[in-house]
């Protein structure tokens, strides 16, 4: 089929573009390279480079597709806090400019990279979609707006959509030198070259680490999965563990037979203590489930990190 994979040259988005490919599809890449890269970008995949809230661009990268993958995003939440008027606009303006385009070309379906961000820390643990979503950033209300986004579409229009609401994704091209790096990459880096790895406050805080194969895998089945059933939903895609940012440590040092030796900083405004996913209703209607263990899917991540 005829794809479409916006921030097709992040880490996500292009571990999704590879497995799409390899599957015989035909994939556009739309991506500004904001956080994104042009080598991550297969030279199989015809490339847009460019704005999602630019209409024309976005116009000519949907014509004659089936499916449009809608990862790009302005990702940070500090980033977020500090620029929330260009985060709202690649966010939740470049969302609806998406599906607004996916309409009008007659796209078949839009699957929508959300965030468990949505739900703001939530009180049941593991989360289920229908918990309160009460976002704390302004990250986290564009996500939750361009989900809303996507459901008056299914309701309104009749365009299939689907919201993946994923959990801390982890895997092979994530960076530990982007700005706002996230937490595995960051640790990995420090344990191979001997510095001692920054955790903020205690360290007890516990996150819902999913694999990136997963996630393509959640995409890939949001592709399919009958309208009737998932059409206009947000489903949890979390790897259905819960994992102390001290237990990620030591499991790392166990991969890396090195005994880590954190600093310990001011805990992160607005961090959240526990986040795990429930991931049952993906299960039910998607037929998905995260299959690849924290161990297996650290010890990949370290060996592209080794080889770097
Ligand atoms: N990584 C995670 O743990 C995680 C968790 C929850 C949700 N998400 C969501 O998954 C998606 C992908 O995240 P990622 O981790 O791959 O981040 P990433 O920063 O590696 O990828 C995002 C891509 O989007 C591109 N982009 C950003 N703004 C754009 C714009 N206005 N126009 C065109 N391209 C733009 C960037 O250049 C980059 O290539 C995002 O929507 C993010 O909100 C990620």
């Amino acid at each position: 089929m005829q794809t479409l994979v916006t921030g097709g040259a992040g880490f996500i988005g292009s571990n999704l573009v590879d497995r799409l490919l390899a599957g015989g599809h035909t994939v556009r890449v739309l991506d500004d390279l904001f956080t994104g890269f042009r080598e991550n970008i297969s030279p199989s995949a015809e490339f847009f480079e460019g704005n999602v809230a630019d209409e024309a661009l976005v116009r000519d990268a949907v014509a004659g597709c089936e499916v449009v993958f809608h990862q790009a995003a302005h990702k940070a939440v500090q980033r977020s806090v500090e620029a929330p008027l260009t985060t709202d606009m690649a966010n939740t303006h470049g969302t609806l400019t998406v599906l607004k385009a996916a309409l009008d070309a007659g796209v078949r379906r839009v699957v929508y990279a959300s965030s468990s961000s949505v739900y703001g820390g939530a009180e049941v643990v593991p989360t289920p979609e229908s918990q309160v979503l009460m976002p704390r950033s302004p990250y986290a209300v564009s996500k939750l707006a361009a989900e809303h986004y996507c459901r008056v579409f299914a309701e309104l229009y009749g365009l299939e959509t689907v919201a993946l609401r994923y959990f801390n994704v982890y895997g092979r091209r994530q960076r530990p030198d982007s700005t706002y790096a996230a937490v595995i990459p960051l640790f990995i880096d420090a344990l191979l070259s001997g510095h001692r790895p920054t955790v903020h406050g205690d360290g007890g805080q516990s996150r819902d680490f999913t694999y990136i194969e997963d996630v393509v895998d959640a995409n890939l089945a949001a592709a399919t999965a009958p309208a009737d059933v998932c059409a206009g939903k947000a489903y949890n895609v979390a790897g259905g563990d819960e994992t102390s940012l001290l237990d990620l440590l030591a499991a790392l040092g166990r991969i890396l037979e090195v005994v880590p030796e954190p600093n310990f900083a001011p805990p992160r405004a607005g961090d959240v203590r526990r986040s795990r996913g429930d991931g049952a209703a993906a299960t039910r209607d998607l037929g998905f489930t995260c299959r690849v263990p924290l161990d297996e899917g650290l010890r990949a991540t370290v060996d592209w990190l080794r080889t770097r």
